[in-house]
């Protein structure tokens, strides 16, 4: 399975898709129009979107609605994503520099704010709006509380694997989740498979993020981003709290990431504590947990090629390398 056998299978719903996120970021303002044309230029994995089209898919037959939340899905992550490069101080992104590294942390959140609001302006039309407004409303709390937790736990070092899995579930996968559940919506599911689309995107999303963080530890210049920033920004995430299960070091760790920044040169002595108790083999076992949770979630629906690729991008986490 690959993303062209994703692509071609979707055919027309994802042609409109695309069109309808370009539709949406046009601007009179030459500054604006040009970084979006920019941004569009270099599109990531598109991973959203798809999701929520083969949702569409594996339930019914996609709508207009169904078209209209994919696009949001995908302009409201491009908007979180914009946002999340100035909370972070992250110099790269898709192998580029980041709007807030090329215009400035100030340009950047005023972009972020642009598509975040066209995202919404997509959802307030369609026939669904009265069921799925209050879940892309949800979403955006979700995002935003998860961010600023994340924050408030890289000052005081003291994250769980409870708060670890809170923050990503808010951070991550509230967006697969509402990209999963609004698809569901969109053609009219009933309340037993629109709750397995949540539980499917929530899985998703959780094992996603779990890979993500395994990446910054042991991804490769191919991924289009720093590796290494997590310990950098303080972040304690699955790969450090395997390292610390059952470690006599954990308190000595953990007051190294907190003492980061003013001594950057912890964050290799931390890094070879994850290497020397395979924090990253631990987290990889947690992901195929999830991973597993996400493929039962969809066996409420009947047997399709949009259930099998949906089982397939859940996989991918296993082995992807971007
Ligand atoms: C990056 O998401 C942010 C995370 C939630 C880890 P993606 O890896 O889906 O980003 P793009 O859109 O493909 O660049
Ligand atoms: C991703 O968190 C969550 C977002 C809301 C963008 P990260 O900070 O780990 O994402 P990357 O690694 O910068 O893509
Ligand atoms: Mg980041
Ligand atoms: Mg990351």
């Amino acid at each position: 399975m690959s993303n062209k056998d994703i692509i071609n299978y979707l055919g027309s719903d994802w042609d409109r898709t695309l069109a309808l996120i370009r539709d949406q970021l046009h601007s009179d303002v030459g500054l604006l129009e040009q970084t979006n044309r920019q941004i569009l230029s270099n599109t990531g994995k598109m991973l959203r979107p798809m999701v929520a089209l083969l949702m569409a898919r594996a339930v019914g037959t996609p709508t207009g609605d169904s078209i209209c939340f994919a696009a949001a899905s995908e302009l409201l992550h491009n908007a979180t994503l914009i946002h999340d490069d100035v909370a972070d101080g992250s110099a790269e992104r898709r192998g580029q520099p980041t709007v807030s590294a090329l215009l400035g942390a100030g340009t950047a959140v005023l972009l972020g704010d642009y598509w975040l609001a066209r995202a919404v302006d997509l959802v307030v039309d369609t026939a669904h709006r009265d069921a799925v407004i209050r879940k892309f409303a949800k979403t955006l709390t979700d995002l935003a509380e998860g961010e600023m937790l994340q924050l408030e736990k890289a000052s005081a070092c003291d994250t769980t694997e409870a708060d670890y899995l809170r923050i990503i579930h808010c951070k991550t996968a509230s967006l697969f989740c509402v990209a999963a559940e609004t698809a569901a919506v969109s053609v009219d599911a009933g309340p037993e498979q629109t709750a397995a689309a949540l539980a499917y995107g929530s899985a998703l999303g959780i094992a996603f993020q779990i890979k993500d963080d395994i990446l910054d530890y042991a991804g490769t210049d191919s991924l289009g981003k720093p590796v290494g920033q997590d310990l950098l920004e303080q972040k304690i995430t699955l790969p450090l709290l395997g390292a610390l299960q059952g470690s006599p070091r954990e308190a000595e760790i953990r007051a190294m990431v907190r003492d980061i920044p003013s001594h950057p040169e912890y964050c290799g002595q931390v890094r070879r504590f994850v290497t020397e108790r395979d924090g990253v083999g631990f987290a990889a076992r947690r992901l195929s947990e999830w991973v597993e949770r996400a493929v039962r979630a969809l066996d409420v629906f009947p047997d399709s090629p949009a259930r099998e690729y949906l089982a397939g991008i859940a996989r991918y986490n296993e082995w992807r390398q971007v």
